[in-house]
């Protein structure tokens, strides 16, 4: 019914929607719920946090691995995305065998040449990441409503590590009445507080013990905004990065978690957000932190 992981491991591994759209009918029951953690692979730590919280919540735990390539606005970075699918399934049967992975192959999720459905997330989409990355969440939102009409899961899991997808996968899910509950989980950092990246692989040693000043200038932020402007603070950032010889900011942004709009003036009602993106030779990071 599925193939196995070399015939080694006892992992349910499936490369077809179709046999696992079967394989998840059969062991469904009334009261069963399917926890998802959709992923790209190259997995790391961040991402198995994911499932184990999904393994905590669910009876049954799907993860995909599919580098989606509609959400590249860069070429050069699908073509360079590590691909390790067998380390990834070591990783995963490592955490529990019972795991059901599905790494399907491009056209197993689109037909002829990959393309996106156009959302309307609300003006989600043309913050930070939309602004800097033409595209990318038409090409999220595409592959993760397939993904969800694949699996059905009760619960899908997503890292805050990316809030700004989060709440645009919140959104799609809402839009268009999609019966899933969408639960955001904390980031996973280094022991430096890097935030765990699968492009962190890309690092030098050097460039990724300097790059904990990414987390540090957040928290920094994070306390000077108790008594300063989100303008003010943006530019003693900017000013931070403006003299690093190794890192190039290519945005800062202070916004409220619900619009993601930037924050002009401080409202006691809402609840901001730092979010940050800087590039270390061609390697971009990402990274947010909560403000209050
Ligand atoms: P990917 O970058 O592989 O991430 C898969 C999930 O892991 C996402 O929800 C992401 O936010 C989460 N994640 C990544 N790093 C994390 C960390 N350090 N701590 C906690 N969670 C972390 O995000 C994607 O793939 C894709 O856009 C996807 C949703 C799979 C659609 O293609």
């Amino acid at each position: 019914m599925f193939a196995n992981y070399f015939n080694k491991t006892p992992m349910p591994i499936f490369y077809g929607k179709a046999t696992l759209m079967d394989h998840l009918k059969s062991i469904k029951t009334n009261n069963s719920a399917i926890g998802f953690v959709p992923t790209m692979g190259a997995l790391h730590q961040g991402h198995l946090s994911l499932m184990q919280q999904s393994m905590a919540d669910n009876d049954t735990t799907v993860v995909s691995i599919f580098v989606n390539p509609t959400q590249f606005n860069n070429p050069e970075d699908l073509a360079k995305y590590p691909r390790k699918l067998e380390d990834d399934l070591k990783k995963i049967s490592s955490l529990s065998p019972k795991i059901i992975v599905y790494a399907p192959p491009v056209d197993d999720i689109y037909e002829g040449k990959p393309s996106s459905q156009f959302f309307d997330f609300d003006g989600l989409e043309t913050q930070m990441e939309g602004k800097f990355r033409p595209g990318h969440f038409n090409g999220v939102g595409t592959i993760v409503k397939r993904l969800f009409e694949i699996v059905q899961p009760k619960n899908a899991y997503f890292g805050e590590k990316d809030f700004q997808q989060l709440q645009i996968v919140k959104k799609m899910v809402a839009k268009n009445k999609i019966n899933v509950n969408v639960i955001g989980c904390p980031i996973y950092r280094e022991p430096n507080k890097l935030a765990m990246s699968s492009r962190n692989v890309f690092l030098s040693p050097k460039e990724k013990q300097e790059a904990s000043i990414i987390y540090k200038t957040l928290i920094e932020s994070k306390e000077n905004f108790k008594k300063q402007s989100a303008k003010t603070v943006t530019e003693s950032v900017q000013k931070t990065f403006e003299n690093n010889p190794i890192f190039t900011l290519e945005y800062y942004q202070i916004a409220d978690e619900e619009m993601l709009l930037p924050c002009i003036r401080k409202s006691k009602n809402k609840k901001y957000r730092a979010f940050i993106a800087v590039f270390v030779n061609n390697v971009r990071l990402i990274d947010t932190i909560s403000l209050n």
